[in-house]
């Protein structure tokens, strides 16, 4: 199955890359599946109703989300009649929607998609995320009842991101960090078939700082005073994220590439 997975999109910049980078990716790659992070697709807090559509009109089959899930207050209801979106498995309790669903791809092929939260700095604590992907993955094993798997592992820390990356080798097909939009470059096949990325980046302007327009930030690290809101970044978006090839039969990943199409950033892809 080739599967692509695009990272955190940033604002408008992000979101017109990917209304415009999309389709002709889908096409020119042969994609059978792709999951698109859009936890900060709306203004760089959260993800619209409106903005969700877009994503999947523009070739999205899944929207993980993150930390911003209910930014906007209108995904609330809109998670629950839109099953295509994830939020994190380990949110909270009570939250509406789902962390993690069986999805299928081009030629009735089962995937398997999750999502969930480290707890190493982040704003909130959340509940343990290798117990919850744990459970999901004995219940979904690789090559069984899904051709594939992918966990998307929203945090701050690699160390995190790595260890969850060997916690699923052997048992997921890929797993790929998202949160920090900036992407790392140790893609990857772990010893036991797991494709891997610690970062996938973020589909917006690099000219920022993360997706940020970079005016506030700095003066806020430089003074340590705030001014103003963070907006984001306008300029042309790169669009990040991570290629992957798996096998059916086995779930393993074959082949893994790097993606950084358009934009600022040094161009790569399969
Ligand atoms: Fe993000
Ligand atoms: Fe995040």
């Amino acid at each position: 199955m080739k599967i692509l997975f695009l990272g955190d999109v940033m604002g408008r910049a992000g979101r017109t890359a990917v209304a415009e980078r999309l389709p002709a990716l889908r096409r020119d790659w042969g994609l059978d599946f792709v999951v698109v992070n859009g936890e900060n697709a709306t203004s760089g807090m959260g993800l619209s109703g409106a903005h969700a559509k877009a994503l999947l009109e523009a070739g999205a089959d899944c929207i993980t989300l993150g930390d911003h899930a209910f930014d906007q207050r209108d995904m609330l209801q809109f998670i629950e009649r839109e099953k295509r979106i994830l939020r994190p498995l380990n949110f909270a309790k009570d939250a509406p929607g789902r962390g993690a669903a069986v999805f299928t791809a081009t030629g009735g092929r089962k995937i398997l998609v999750a999502q969930v939260l480290g707890q190493i700095f982040m704003k909130r604590p959340f509940a343990d995320p290798f117990s919850d992907i744990d459970a999901l993955l004995r219940a979904h094993p690789r090559g069984g009842m899904v051709a594939a798997s992918l966990v998307d592992m929203h945090c701050e820390a690699t160390s995190e991101k790595m260890a969850m990356g060997h916690f699923c080798d052997g048992r997921a097909s890929v797993v790929v960090g998202t949160h920090t939009h900036v992407p790392t470059a140790d893609a990857q096949i772990l010893p036991k078939g797991t494709g891997f990325q610690s970062d996938a980046g973020m589909c917006g302007d690099y000219n920022s700082v993360i997706g940020m327009e970079k005016a506030e930030p700095m003066r806020r690290f430089v003074t340590g005073m705030p001014k103003g809101r963070f907006t984001p970044a306008l300029e042309e978006a790169t669009v990040s994220g991570l290629y992957v090839e798996t096998d059916d039969r086995t779930g393993e990943t074959t082949r893994i590439e790097m993606v950084r199409q358009g934009g600022r950033l040094a161009q790569a892809g399969p």
